[in-house]
């Protein structure tokens, strides 16, 4: 496995430390620069070219680092064939390996321990996608275009009974603020079929 792996001035303290781990598992990589935790640098500089070289084939996994691992995220998202995960907890790690197939993680070096990093990438790193029927999500959005969206099929089951069919795509759906202004946004959902809100490693 070839990692390529990058971070800002405020995740670099945390990458080398990961790249420390990486070392001294065996695994390949590539740091991608920056080299200071002093000297600015903007993210998307780095994460764009860590996030094409994954999307590339060149290598098969990407990790990215900032201060918080939000703008990484952000970035490396934007990249068509990116699936990226900003995780804070291992289970997290494994379970976007699992579901979603995440092929970049973005860590947050001002959020997280180095040794909840280790135990976070050493998670992701090892465990493999499950596919079955997170194979039909992935597909659904890797054929995503802006607009392309329709609503649900019925491989996927709909919503359920009380959430809201879309029709014809140009469904509305209200979003409830607590100061009593309602806004809406095409295509999005305020409320969600099924309860919990935790999908866990349950068969969902
Ligand atoms: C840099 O100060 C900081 O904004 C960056 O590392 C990251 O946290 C952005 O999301």
């Amino acid at each position: 496995m070839k990692i390529a792996i990058g971070c800002d001035h405020g995740g670099y303290e945390l990458k080398t430390k990961i790249v420390k781990y990486l070392e001294d598992h065996g695994y390949r990589y590539s740091d991608f620069g920056c080299s200071s935790s002093t000297k600015s640098v903007d993210y998307p500089d780095i994460a764009f070219p860590v996030a094409e070289a994954v999307a590339s084939g060149k290598y098969d996994r990407g990790i990215l680092v900032c201060g918080t691992g939000i703008g990484v995220s952000i970035c490396a998202n934007r990249v068509k064939g990116v699936r990226c995960a900003l995780c804070s907890d291992p289970v997290s790690a494994e379970l976007t390996r699992k579901h979603n197939d995440s092929n970049v993680l973005a860590l947050g070096g001002r959020i997280i321990g180095s040794k909840v990093a280790e135990a976070i990438v050493s998670k992701w790193l090892s465990t493999e996608f499950e596919g079955g029927r997170h194979e039909r999500r992935l597909t659904k959005i890797a054929g995503y275009t802006p607009g392309s969206y329709s609503g649900p099929d019925s491989s996927s089951g709909g919503f359920g009974s009380h959430g809201g069919s879309h029709s014809s795509g140009s469904s509305h759906h209200s979003i409830h603020s607590s100061s009593g202004l309602h806004g809406s946004r095409s295509g999005a959902h305020s409320h969600h079929s099924g309860g919990s809100g935790h999908d866990g490693s349950s068969s969902k």
